[in-house]
């Protein structure tokens, strides 16, 4: 049975999608099969994913009740587009609504180990679907003023979730992604979080680099673009699996790190 992750955040550009096809990619290094989910019309993800911008059928498909998620799957991936977000509407006007996804998802978990559900910038419908899709959710942040309030109103969303639809619904992490710890205003910005929400923030931060959108364009994986700017992704990777008691893989995670990225290498 899969463990299902929603990976959000209350805007757009805080990293999502890098964080989704990354730790994709990672996990399926570890031997998991993982399965990820855009679920944002912008389509980011199903282009990390070099999937066919013809695709079909897509995400807005499956939500339609037209086919079944498992006929979605391309490659490694559910994609999206902009039929999306007529989907999106088209749910909204129906009994249900919250529950489509779930619904849609309940055959695939059976033959996944992950799924790992990449939300849209916004906080409306679609994420309200990965939420109660999800067991876990994973907040992802950038280090800028009002941080802390975003991630406040994305947690609101998690709490209306697990309170209306889906009680075993659980906050994995928050990550502070895209941070340049040079700065002042990146540090404070983690104390601050670390101060909020405690031990729900992770160790590891995601540092900045501009590898990761040179990545993004080609396509290619940061493990295999840049792997010594893809450790911090090996380290979170290690705090997350900790997290959902998947000690066992750690070895492997460890014989990875060395793998891909020798110790002179390091960043
Ligand atoms: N650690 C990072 N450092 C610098 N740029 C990043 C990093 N992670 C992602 N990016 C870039 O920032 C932009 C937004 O990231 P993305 O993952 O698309 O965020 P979201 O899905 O939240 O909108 C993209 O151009 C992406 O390539
Ligand atoms: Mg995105």
């Amino acid at each position: 049975m899969a463990t299902t992750i929603a990976i959000l955040s209350q805007k757009g550009g805080t990293g999502k999608t890098t964080m989704t096809r990354t730790l994709s990619d990672v996990f399926g290094r570890l031997g998991l099969d993982v399965l990820a989910i855009d679920a944002d019309p912008q389509g980011n993800l199903s282009d990390y994913f070099d999937t066919d911008p013809g695709v079909h059928p897509t995400l807005a498909e499956v939500l339609r009740g037209q086919v079944r998620a498992a006929e979605a799957v391309h490659g490694a991936v559910i994609p999206a587009n902009m039929r999306l977000a007529e989907a999106e509407l088209m749910l909204a006007g129906k009994i249900g609504r919250e529950v489509t996804l779930r619904n849609a998802l309940r055959d695939l978990k059976r033959n996944q180990d992950l799924i790992l559900i990449d939300c849209p910038p916004t906080l409306g419908l679609l994420t309200v679907n990965a939420l109660v899709a999800a067991d876990r959710a994973i907040l992802s942040t950038e280090a800028q003023y009002f941080s802390l309030q975003g991630v406040e109103q994305a947690m609101e969303v998690v709490d209306l979730a697990r309170d209306s639809l889906n009680p075993e619904l659980d906050l994995l992490a928050v990550v502070l992604n895209i941070v340049n710890m040079r700065t002042r205003h990146a540090r404070q910005t983690l104390d601050a979080l670390r101060e909020r929400f405690g031990d729900r923030v992770c160790r590891t931060v995601i540092r900045q680099s501009i590898a990761y959108a040179e990545s993004a364009e080609r396509a290619i994986p940061i493990l295999d673009y840049r792997p010594d700017r893809g450790v911090d992704y090996l380290s979170l990777a290690g705090e997350l699996l900790r997290r959902l008691g998947r000690q066992d893989l750690l070895e492997a995670l460890d014989e990875l790190s060395t793998a891909v990225v020798p110790a002179g290498a390091r960043a």
